[in-house]
């Protein structure tokens, strides 16, 4: 938590007054948030956020960043979290299943810029696996595709409510186990292209920087 708290604080002085900032979704983003909310109270700066989850909406509403959309704003940096991050700087996202917004409004940032603890950082992607939303109609179509490019489906079941996760969009999520991802922007095309599937967990060439938290300090890296 404590290497979690410190990127979240450090990405939060990235931001500049005048700044649409991007809000990412998870436990990492947790901290970006909040601390961002502290410096809108204290240093009398005005920040736009457009959250990708109902859980950074609501948490930066009762922060008190004011909130606006991408109907309304371009967005000058986004911040969010990462399940893997690679030696290219590849990720895979999705582990709070709100990789669809998440992947809209990071890709349509001007920088983006992920905060991830040591843990994350690996050589090639494929450990965590990757999630899908996916249209509930599709569940079992979309379940006999995957197999066919080598993937494990397993429909992700809630906590604290029977049945499966539904995203905020209403849709479910399949998290597919892949071996090594050597090619992470052609697998994020393939499953894209999967009938049903809304958008999947890859997210390929579009970090600008990436902010580790180990035991030794903050590195960061950068294409
Ligand atoms: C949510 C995400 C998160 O950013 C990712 O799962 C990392 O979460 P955490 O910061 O809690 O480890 O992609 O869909």
């Amino acid at each position: 938590m404590e290497l979690k708290k410190k990127v979240g604080y450090a990405a939060a002085e990235y931001v500049k007054d005048g700044d649409v900032v991007g809000l990412g979704t998870g436990s990492t983003t947790h901290y970006f948030i909040k601390r961002l909310g502290k410096r809108v109270m204290e240093e009398d700066i005005e920040i736009l956020g457009i959250p990708t989850s109902y859980q950074s909406f609501l948490l930066a509403k009762s922060s008190g960043i004011f909130i606006t959309t991408l109907e309304e704003n371009d967005i000058d940096i986004a911040v969010d979290g990462a399940d893997e991050v690679d030696s290219n700087l590849n990720l895979i996202k999705g582990g709070g299943a709100a990789h669809t917004l998440e992947k809209i409004v990071d890709s349509a940032a001007d920088k983006f810029v992920v905060i991830v603890d040591g843990s994350k950082i690996v050589q090639n992607l494929g450990k965590f696996p990757v999630p899908l939303e996916v249209i509930p109609e599709a569940r079992r179509t979309v379940n006999k595709q995957v197999k066919e490019y080598g993937g494990i489906p397993n429909l992700r079941m809630a906590k604290m409510k029977d049945g499966p996760v539904i995203t905020d969009n209403g849709n479910f999520i399949i998290d597919v186990k892949f071996e090594i991802i050597e090619k992470p922007e052609y697998l994020e095309k393939e499953l894209n292209s999967i009938p049903g599937v809304v958008e999947n967990g890859i997210f390929a060439g579009i970090v600008d920087e990436v902010i580790v938290g180990t035991s030794e300090g903050l590195k960061t890296l950068k294409k």
